[in-house]
């Protein structure tokens, strides 16, 4: 179990999969020149102010049908970690963090699968504002700790906060998957709220978050019926 610092590169993510990383490596970057994100998007981090770093796991003992467990556990890292800086914060399916209508952090996980039905590797990219204070115009509703906490913080503080939670995380997932599953629901952003949401086709329809599958799935109520929604499926209007 290594902590490797760089000064810059592309993106932490594609360091990581590099096959010399093993389990419990943590490859941080101070600046990325091509950060990626969800859905084929770019991150953008100012450098030296945020926290922009990979975590390698090999949960080979997760079944690839359970990975979205691996989601809410990093998913619930954050937010356990936010809550130590007194900042309440949601989890806006599938992972990323917001805080009210703001985004503080995005995650970017990527398996690799083993044999027979197991997981073999798993690249948890981890971007969460700290002290940035503006933002390039194009990020969506973005926020960081400083923003909400009026206050600069110690990255290497926060960093070692978040990686003691992860790894908590990651140990109560395989001993208490359904308190993981619990714990993630309960914190689900706009839950039991009547929002709007949009579909691939442009269409947007009123719907009430009801709670996610153990398999990953958006339980979204409308109109009477409770439908399940895959990533890709459903987005959020903001
Ligand atoms: C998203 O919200 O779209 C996910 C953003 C994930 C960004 C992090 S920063 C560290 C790691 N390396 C990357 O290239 N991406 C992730």
């Amino acid at each position: 179990m290594a902590v490797l610092i760089y000064k810059s590169l592309p993106s932490t993510n594609t360091e990581a999969k590099k096959a010399g990383y093993r389990h419990g490596d943590a490859i941080i970057a101070r600046e990325q020149t091509a950060g990626r994100g969800q859905r084929g998007n770019k991150w953008s981090a100012k450098a030296g102010e945020n926290l922009t770093f990979s975590l390698v796991w090999e949960p080979t003992f997760l079944e690839a049908k359970r990975q979205f467990l691996l989601s809410e556990a990093v998913a619930l890292a954050l937010t356990d970690t936010l809550a130590k800086w007194n900042i309440r914060s949601k989890i806006k399916w599938t992972n990323d963090i917001y805080v009210g209508r703001n985004k503080i952090c995005g995650i970017l996980i990527e398996h690799d699968l083993g044999m027979e039905g197991k997981l073999a590797r798993t690249i948890v990219g981890i971007g969460l504002n700290v002290n940035q204070k503006e933002f390039d115009e194009w990020v969506p509703n973005p926020t960081s700790m400083a923003l909400v906490g009026k206050q600069q913080l110690d990255l290497n503080e926060v960093f070692q906060t978040l990686f003691d939670a992860l790894e908590a995380r990651y140990e109560q997932l395989q001993n208490s998957p359904e308190q993981i599953e619990r714990e993630y629901d309960a914190l689900l952003f706009r839950k039991g709220e009547l929002h709007p949401f949009r579909l691939p086709n442009g269409k947007e329809f009123q719907g009430v978050i009801q709670g996610v599958k153990s398999t990953g799935e958006l339980l979204i109520e409308s109109e009477g019926m409770v439908v399940p929604y895959l990533f890709k499926e459903v987005e959020f209007v903001i």
